[in-house]
């Protein structure tokens, strides 16, 4: 595979700037109506070891966080599209979109998968891993994917638009229910003559 070159984003003082995005937010947390200063912001090589330990206590279990030194090795690893959001200095959560492939029996199309996820422990539930899933998405946008597939939770992947694959044809190299998983078109026709099998990468077999 040739390894693809990433010029950066348009960056200021490490945090993510989107064309229409605000370059930090305070938010209120929904359901607890607290405010939460929180930047959201590309990775940066220093960011790394955070990022596992923020998967280790998220997941319990070194699996996700070796899954993502795993991916950091592939030729097709983009650190634009793996993103922090932080805290008074700290690492508080992280989101990775990771290149896949649909392929149906003559065709292969790229996409992105959103995994993995993860806030810390005691910061979750306070809307950080909406704001995560909300810039990875439009960051995924400014660089032109097309689609992005999810492995996750039904209630709550639907509220940033995502679908049932199985609607576009798109189904899982594995059993999962149908309701788990899922697609977001980034742009209206982004599917369309779309469909198939999705092909994650190898290091995903050791999850
Ligand atoms: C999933 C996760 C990243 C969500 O982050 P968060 O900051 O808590 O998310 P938000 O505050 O934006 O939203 C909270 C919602 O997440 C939902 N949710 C999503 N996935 C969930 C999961 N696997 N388990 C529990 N709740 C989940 C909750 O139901 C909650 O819904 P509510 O707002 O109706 O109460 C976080 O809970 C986490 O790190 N979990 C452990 C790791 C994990 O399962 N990662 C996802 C798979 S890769």
């Amino acid at each position: 595979m040739r390894p693809r070159q990433h010029p950066p984003l348009q960056q200021d003082r490490g945090i993510i700037s989107v064309p229409g995005q605000p370059k930090s937010k305070k938010r209120k947390t929904p359901g607890k109506g607290l405010t939460v200063p929180t930047s959201i912001r590309t990775e940066t090589p220093t960011d790394v070891d955070a990022i596992t330990c923020v998967h280790d206590r998220a997941f319990g279990q070194p699996n996700e966080g070796c899954l993502i030194k795993a991916l950091r090795e592939r030729d097709d690893f983009d650190p634009r599209l793996s993103i922090v959001a932080e805290d008074s200095g700290a690492i508080i959560g992280h989101i990775l979109f990771t290149p896949i492939q649909i392929e149906s029996e003559d065709e292969s199309y790229d996409a992105l998968a959103l995994a993995p996820m993860a806030v810390i422990p005691e910061r979750q539930r306070q809307g950080i891993g909406s704001l995560l899933i909300t810039h990875g998405l439009d960051t995924c946008r400014t660089l032109d994917h097309s689609a992005v597939i999810v492995l996750g939770h039904e209630d709550y992947y639907p509220r940033f638009g995502f679908q049932r694959a199985s609607r576009y044809g798109i189904k899982p190299p594995f059993e999962v229910p149908d309701k788990s998983f899922m697609v977001l078109p980034l742009t209206p026709n982004a599917l369309a003559g779309v469909g198939g099998i999705v092909r994650y990468p190898p290091p995903f077999n050791a999850v």
